[in-house]
């Protein structure tokens, strides 16, 4: 059930050269939360609906813990970087359609970048339903790589990809996945990152025939259905085109749906 809350920030680290990891406690969304929706978190002391930005969900534990990563990239971020533990942050959520998580079957999770961000949030929750999980995870370089100790913790199987070869593969983490497709027999696939690499892993998926899906909330604005600046064109079984705003019809998409 939607929730409008007061969050008290319990920690906020930073991780990279703007990149942050703020540390929630808001259980009435960390226990409805699943993988693949957002929070529309109000990024100031005002009541300014432009400064609420919304944010993938990280991770939520069973203390009522949710967490967030996200990059600084104007105004409303920069706000809530400068947020300390203690201090109370309004969210409202959870918001949008997540990813559809199977029992016990092998999956394989493919990161562009922060499209890690879901996807470890998947990655928890998929493993308590007793999947198997590939995860890779590609990057520009290694310093951008994030999250890595907490992803060994949760025992997926990691690879790692880099532009420049600085960790793991050398080249677009698709391609590293592309690899491991024949030889690890996945029952489903799921993707999240730039657009470029979306539409190699979906056509990655549509040759191996593996039903996949991928979130394109690079592409939302206000989060809430009301700005029309996120609408994606998808096509149905007929091959018929549509359009749906990411935000309330996503972020997630059946991956063979999607209008690349
Ligand atoms: Fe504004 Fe979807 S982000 S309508």
């Amino acid at each position: 059930m939607l929730q409008d809350l007061e969050a008290e920030v319990l920690a906020s680290h930073q991780l990279g050269q703007d990149v942050y990891l703020l540390r929630l406690y808001a259980p009435l969304i960390a226990e409805a939360a699943q993988p693949g929706q957002f929070v529309h978190v109000r990024c100031s002391e005002t009541f300014d609906p432009l400064l609420r930005r919304p944010l993938s969900i990280h991770d939520a534990g069973n203390k009522g813990e949710l967490t967030l990563l996200y990059q600084v990239k104007g105004r409303g971020t920069a706000w809530l970087a400068r947020q300390q533990p203690g201090q109370k942050i309004n969210i409202l959520g959870p918001l949008g359609r997540g990813f559809t998580l199977p029992q016990n079957k092998r999956l394989a999770l493919v990161a562009g970048g922060m499209g890690m961000v879901p996807l470890l949030f998947l990655a928890r929750r998929a493993l308590e339903a007793g999947n198997e999980v590939d995860f890779f995870y590609g990057a520009r370089d290694r310093e951008q790589l994030y999250q890595l100790e907490t992803l060994k913790a949760m025992q997926v199987n990691l690879f790692l990809a880099t532009d420049d070869g600085s960790a793991g593969f050398q080249g677009p983490v698709t391609k590293l996945w592309e690899k491991y497709i024949p030889e690890r027999s996945y029952d489903r696939g799921y993707a999240c990152g730039p657009r470029p690499a979306l539409a190699a892993f979906a056509r990655l998926s549509g040759e191996f025939s593996l039903p996949a899906e991928v979130s394109l909330e690079e592409r939302m604005a206000c989060g809430l259905g009301a700005c029309r600046g996120c609408v994606a064109t998808l096509r149905d079984a007929s091959g018929n085109r549509y359009y749906e705003n990411v935000c309330t019809g996503g972020p997630v998409f059946d991956a063979a749906a999607v209008y690349w």
